[in-house]
C-alpha cells in the first residue's frame, strides 16, 4: 500500500535530522556560496534570471585575459558590484551562521563569496576562498592598494604606487589559483569536521566544490540548504529546501 507522502512532514523530518546532527556535532564546517547573499539583493552567478553570468561572459570579465584586453570595462564592472555589496545588508541567513559560530566550540566558516556580509553579520572568522571584492592589489607586483573615493568612480583602474602597473580587485579570476594558506585551512576543516553544512552553492566550481565531498568521504554528515536541488542533495543526510534567510533561522531555532 502506497504510504502517503506528506511534504510538510518530510520537511519537518529533514529539519529535525539537521538540528540533531548540528546539536551533537563536535566540529562543524560550513561552506557558503552566492545563494546566501541572494536575499541581500546580490545577484548569484548561475541563476538564469538574475545571475551575473546570465548577462556577461565571465571569461571576459573575471580573467587576466579580460582585464588585459579591456581594463576599463572590467574595472567598472567590479566597481559596480562593489557598490551593490556595500549598499547591501546582511540577511537573517548570515546572522544565523554568526549565531551558530557563537554557540559551537569548533566552527569553521568557508565562503566562495567575495562580499563581506558574513563579517558584517558578526561572523568572526571567515575563510574567503575566492578573495574579497573590497580589497585591491597590483596586478603585476602584488603591492596592496588602498582605494580612494576618486579611484572608485574612475573609468579605468588606478596605477600601482610601487610599480605603476594596473591595480585590480583581490578576487580569484578564472584560471588563477586560490590563496594557498586559506585553501589549506578549509581543506583541514573539511577533513576534521563531523558535520558539513552547505548553503547556497551550485557546487560546480572546484576546488571549493570538493570540500563537501571530502568531508562526506571521511565520514562527516552533510546538510544542504538550497531552494534548488544540486548534485549534493541526494547524498545529504538532510536537504533543507528553501531560501537560506528562512531555513537557517528555523534550523537554529530547532537546535
Ligand atoms: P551559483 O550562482 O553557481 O549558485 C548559487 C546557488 O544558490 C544555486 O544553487 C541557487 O539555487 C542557490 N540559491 C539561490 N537563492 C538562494 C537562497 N535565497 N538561499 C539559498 N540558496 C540560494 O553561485 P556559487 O555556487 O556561489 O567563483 O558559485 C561558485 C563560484 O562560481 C563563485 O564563487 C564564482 C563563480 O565562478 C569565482 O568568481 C572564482
Amino acid at each position: 500500500m502506497e504510504t502517503d507522502f506528506d511534504p510538510i512532514e518530510m520537511e519537518m523530518l529533514q529539519l529535525a535530522t539537521a538540528a540533531r546532527l548540528l546539536r551533537t556535532a563536535q566540529r562543524i564546517a560550513c561552506l557558503t556560496g552566492a545563494g546566501i547573499s541572494a536575499e541581500s539583493g546580490i545577484a548569484t552567478f548561475r541563476d538564469t534570471q538574475t545571475g551575473l553570468w546570465a548577462n556577461f561572459d565571465p571569461m571576459q570579465l573575471a580573467s587576466q585575459a579580460g582585464f588585459s584586453a579591456d581594463p576599463g570595462v572590467v574595472w567598472r564592472w567590479y566597481m559596480d558590484r562593489l557598490q551593490r555589496v556595500q549598499q547591501a545588508q546582511p540577511n537573517p541567513g548570515h546572522r544565523a551562521l554568526a549565531d551558530l559560530e557563537a554557540r559551537v566550540h569548533r566552527f569553521t566558516l568557508i565562503t566562495q563569496n567575495v562580499d563581506d556580509l558574513h563579517e558584517r553579520a558578526g561572523s568572526r572568522s571567515v575563510l574567503h576562498l575566492h578573495g574579497r571584492i573590497d580589497r585591491f592589489h597590483c596586478n603585476r607586483c602584488g603591492f596592496d592598494h588602498a582605494l580612494t573615493m576618486q579611484e572608485r568612480s574612475a573609468p579605468r583602474p588606478p596605477q600601482c604606487l610601487a610599480c605603476g602597473d594596473s591595480v585590480r580587485p583581490s578576487v580569484v579570476w578564472f584560471g588563477e589559483s586560490l590563496p594557498g594558506r586559506i585553501l589549506d585551512h578549509a581543506w583541514r576543516a573539511a577533513e576534521r569536521c563531523d558535520v558539513m553544512l552547505v548553503v547556497g552553492t551550485s557546487g560546480v566550481v572546484y576546488p571549493a566544490a570538493q570540500l563537501p565531498l571530502l568531508a562526506r568521504q571521511l565520514g562527516a554528515h552533510l546538510i544542504e540548504v538550497n531552494p534548488e536541488r544540486t548534485a549534493l542533495s541526494d547524498m545529504a543526510d538532510a536537504y533543507l529546501q528553501g531560501p537560506a534567510g528562512v531555513v537557517l533561522p528555523d534550523l537554529l531555532e530547532a537546535i
